[in-house]
């Protein structure tokens, strides 16, 4: 596990420059991307670097690692996250998605696991975390190896969707599964801002367990974690501070 630590006005930079380094991955690069505030900055500077040519997407192939069971329309729902905050960068393709137009769900879920493996798995995943330390809507009690499927929302992830959804805020959710995220070539983990701060080093320091999916990143054979001050200010000073190969911070 590599631990990049921030300044929180150098997240985006630092998560671009790692966006555009895995795309040396594979020549065709397949990343799951995330919704939600913590990537923001991080497609904020993919746009801007674009836009002044200064980097080029074109080849990246993305997957939405999940999506609201409502309606795809609705201003909370990932599609419309996707319209407003990828498709806006210069180059960006079009990201493959679960559509909430399908008539079945379980049959949505499985044609979305069958494309990751069609495609022959993600380069790399970008995972936010949960304040109960969910990765996409893979919830406390997910096993390692689950499929993509449709799941029941946890009390916390539908309090942080209420923000935009409201009284119309979806039960369901349709997820890739742990199996195929963890799978990933290259795992990273954002995080960022104080309230993510304990659930940060339960994650990293705590045990590896389906209570905490987001622990299992610790022994991904390639995990790299970029966390802004904030959210790494739980985290025991020696992790931090280490240098080399298993932490870098950045001043
Ligand atoms: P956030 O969501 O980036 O809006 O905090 C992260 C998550 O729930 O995975």
């Amino acid at each position: 596990m590599r631990l990049e630590v921030v300044p929180g006005a150098r997240f985006g930079e630092v998560c671009a420059d790692e966006f555009l380094g895995a795309m040396a991955i594979d020549k065709s690069p397949f990343f799951g991307l995330p919704t939600g505030s913590t990537p923001q900055p991080m497609y904020a500077e993919l746009r801007y670097r674009a836009e002044f040519g200064r980097a080029n997407i074109e080849r990246v192939y993305a997957v939405a690692i999940d999506e609201y069971a409502g309606p795809r329309d609705h201003a909370g729902s990932n599609h419309a996250y996707f319209r407003e905050h990828w498709m806006t960068i210069p180059g960006a393709r079009p990201v493959f998605e679960f559509d909430t137009r399908a008539l079945d769900y379980d049959i949505e879920a499985a044609r979305m696991e069958d494309l990751v493996h069609t495609l022959k798995g993600l380069s790399a995943a970008f995972l936010g975390i949960g304040l109960n330390g969910h990765l996409a809507f893979n919830e406390p009690g997910t096993a390692r190896h689950a499929l993509s499927r449709v799941v029941e929302l946890s009390p916390e992830s539908r309090g942080a969707a209420a923000a935009v959804w409201g009284e119309r805020t979806p039960w369901l959710g349709l997820t890739l599964g742990l199996g195929v995220l963890l799978q990933a070539k290259r795992v990273y983990l954002l995080a960022s801002g104080p309230h993510k701060a304990h659930i940060i080093n339960r994650a990293l320091t705590g045990e590896i367990s389906a209570d905490c999916p987001a622990s299992f990143v610790q022994d991904h054979h390639d995990s790299v974690v970029i966390l802004d001050e904030e959210a790494a200010s739980e985290l025991p000073r020696s992790l931090v501070a280490a240098k080399g190969d298993a932490a870098t911070t950045h001043g």
